[in-house]
């Protein structure tokens, strides 16, 4: 990690960071350190489980470094009065950048171009030979309408798309009016849109939302964006309905199985795959790193934090 982001933090805690060239320390590593340790920053991959939380004796906050907390046992934390925060400021407008990039990447075959055009003999210039879709005049339908999914359709907005979205709760009129989005239920999310972005945390109810069922009521054109927790979608179902050319594309910045794209997938020219990268900025690892350390100097001030669980 940058250390610039954490300077305010350092000046009042004693920071313990990975050793040099290491991105993080290995769950064991905590296990080792946690007994000491008042706070801990973890980050969206790593499990903050029953055990370590026993075994953090001393722990008061845990301060996740990511919007979504999925890796966090939230209810466990309550039970034992562990404040828990996380970062959904800066995340907001990144991710939905990259939502929209594999959309329109997707959509008008960018990376598949620049891939079969570096090949000798793999690319034809012929008129009809590339062919993509148009964002304009379709619908993105958007599964989960907090901020990033808000985000999402602002940009989609522009460049002409019409949005319908579901969510467990409606949005205020005038925002429904700036957005020109539609509440509808998921089946009809599903069949009338031409794109589907999920922007919804990882639950129990949205656990493969996208499955076999769900993708035989998609258009045979339609193109699903996932920037939000792998196990959204059953990602060997989606393998199979693209390898069958039941639905056009999709693009994948987060998989079922963490950091192991499925073979499948990797056999296959219609998905755009990129390695979680949806806050990967220079700008935002150092907002997203203020921010957690304004959360945690915050919370031992008695001061505004963004909270995942109330005490
Ligand atoms: C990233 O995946 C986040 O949840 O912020």
């Amino acid at each position: 990690m940058f250390r610039e982001g954490y300077s305010e933090l350092m000046k009042k805690f004693d920071v313990v960071f990975p050793p040099e060239g290491r991105e993080s320390f290995t769950y064991e590593e905590v296990m080792d350190m946690i007994p000491e340790a008042e706070v801990l920053q973890s980050m969206y991959n790593f499990p903050v489980d029953k055990n370590l939380m026993d075994k953090g004796v001393n722990l008061k906050i845990v301060s996740n470094y990511a919007a979504g907390f999925d890796n966090i046992d939230v209810a466990y934390a309550t039970e034992k009065g562990i404040q828990v925060t996380n970062t959904p400021d800066p995340v907001t407008e990144p991710t939905a950048d990259i939502a929209m990039g594999l959309m329109l990447d997707v959509m008008r075959r960018v990376s598949d171009c620049n891939r079969r055009l570096r090949i000798p003999g793999e690319i034809s210039w012929k008129l009809l030979d590339n062919l993509g879709y148009s964002l304009w005049g379709k619908t993105l339908g958007i599964i989960g309408m907090g901020r990033i999914g808000q985000a999402l359709a602002r940009r989609a907005v522009a460049s002409g798309m019409n949005i319908v979205y579901y969510n467990r709760t409606r949005l205020a009129e005038d925002i429904e009016h700036r957005l020109n989005a539609r509440l509808v239920s998921l089946d009809e999310l599903i069949t009338s849109s031409d794109v589907i972005s999920l922007n919804a945390p990882h639950t129990s109810h949205t656990h493969h939302v996208i499955n076999e069922r769900t993708i035989n009521m998609m258009k045979p054109t339609a193109v699903l964006i996932n920037t939000a927790r792998g196990p959204l979608v059953d990602e060997l179902a989606l393998a199979r309905a693209l390898k069958e050319k039941r639905i056009w594309g999709a693009g994948l910045d987060v998989f079922e199985f963490g950091h192991k794209v499925s073979e499948e997938l990797l056999e296959l020219d219609n998905v755009i795959i990129t390695p979680h990268i949806g806050t990967q900025t220079h700008d935002v690892r150092n907002e997203m790193a203020a921010f957690v350390s304004r959360n945690i100097i915050n919370f031992f001030e008695d001061k505004e934090i963004s909270k995942v669980n109330h005490l």
